[in-house]
């Protein structure tokens, strides 16, 4: 079986404003609408759970008109992204076996050819893998005061993005021993020495983090709408 695990209980700082980011409006619905309409419409996950704040005040100020056979909320949010997915996993119901896609709230232009992609590369792996993308951009490690120190060679760099796909028993086992700042699911599964496959994921999945950024996911929502 496959599950979706959207974790949103972040208070999106970065972004500014009062509104956590994942509730900023993009093309008249909140951003984690998108992503978890994606998801929802995605054939071959049976239901996609979200990850709430516990005390999260939002949600129920909007009218999501997602199929609630298939949607299921869980408040129990955590204090990193972390421990909100660890909390999410422990309380969905789901086997050790199930396949899990692990999914940023604030991605919310993942689109349907991506996830096939994900899906065919890695439900016959042994650990799991990732969508990410090669680096395009030559990489500058800074000095500390706006110099530059050195020059980073981007041969064989991915940056990670999500849905991170992996089993739900292997992947409560990973963040239980991960750092609490580990930002990524995959990252935790390697430091228990697995090597997870990189499968190419889209430019346009990018992650909200800034608020130009909004501007951006609004053209690439608005255009495949037109599509
Ligand atoms: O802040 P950032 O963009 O890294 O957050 C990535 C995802 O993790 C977002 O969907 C955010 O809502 C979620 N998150 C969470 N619990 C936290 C912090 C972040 O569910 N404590």
């Amino acid at each position: 079986m496959k599950l979706a695990l959207v974790p949103a209980a972040g208070s999106g700082s970065r972004m500014g404003g009062a509104t956590p980011k994942q509730y900023a409006m993009l093309c008249g619905r909140p951003m984690i609408y998108h992503a978890l309409r994606a998801l929802c419409d995605f054939p071959e996950i049976e239901r996609v759970y979200v990850v709430l704040a516990e005390g999260d005040m939002h949600w129920k100020g909007y009218d999501w008109s997602l199929p609630e056979e298939k949607l299921v909320l869980l408040r129990c949010g955590g204090d990193t992204r972390l421990h909100s997915v660890l909390n999410g996993l422990k309380e969905m119901d789901a086997d050790a076996g199930d396949w899990i896609l692990v999914h940023d709230a604030a991605r919310p232009c993942i689109d349907r050819e991506s996830l096939e992609r994900l899906v065919e590369g890695v439900e016959h792996d042994e650990v799991g893998g990732l969508l990410a993308l090669p680096v395009a951009d030559t990489l500058k490690r800074e000095d500390g005061q706006g110099r530059i120190a050195s020059t980073v060679s981007r041969a064989g760099l991915w940056a990670a993005q999500t849905p991170q796909m992996f089993r739900q028993g292997l992947l409560i086992e990973a963040l239980k021993r991960a750092p609490s700042d580990q930002t990524d699911e995959a990252g935790a599964v390697e430091a228990l020495g697995y090597s997870p496959k990189l499968i190419l994921g889209d430019p346009r999945n990018f992650k909200v983090t800034y608020p130009g950024d909004m501007i951006l996911a609004e053209a690439i929502l608005k255009n495949r709408m037109k599509a």
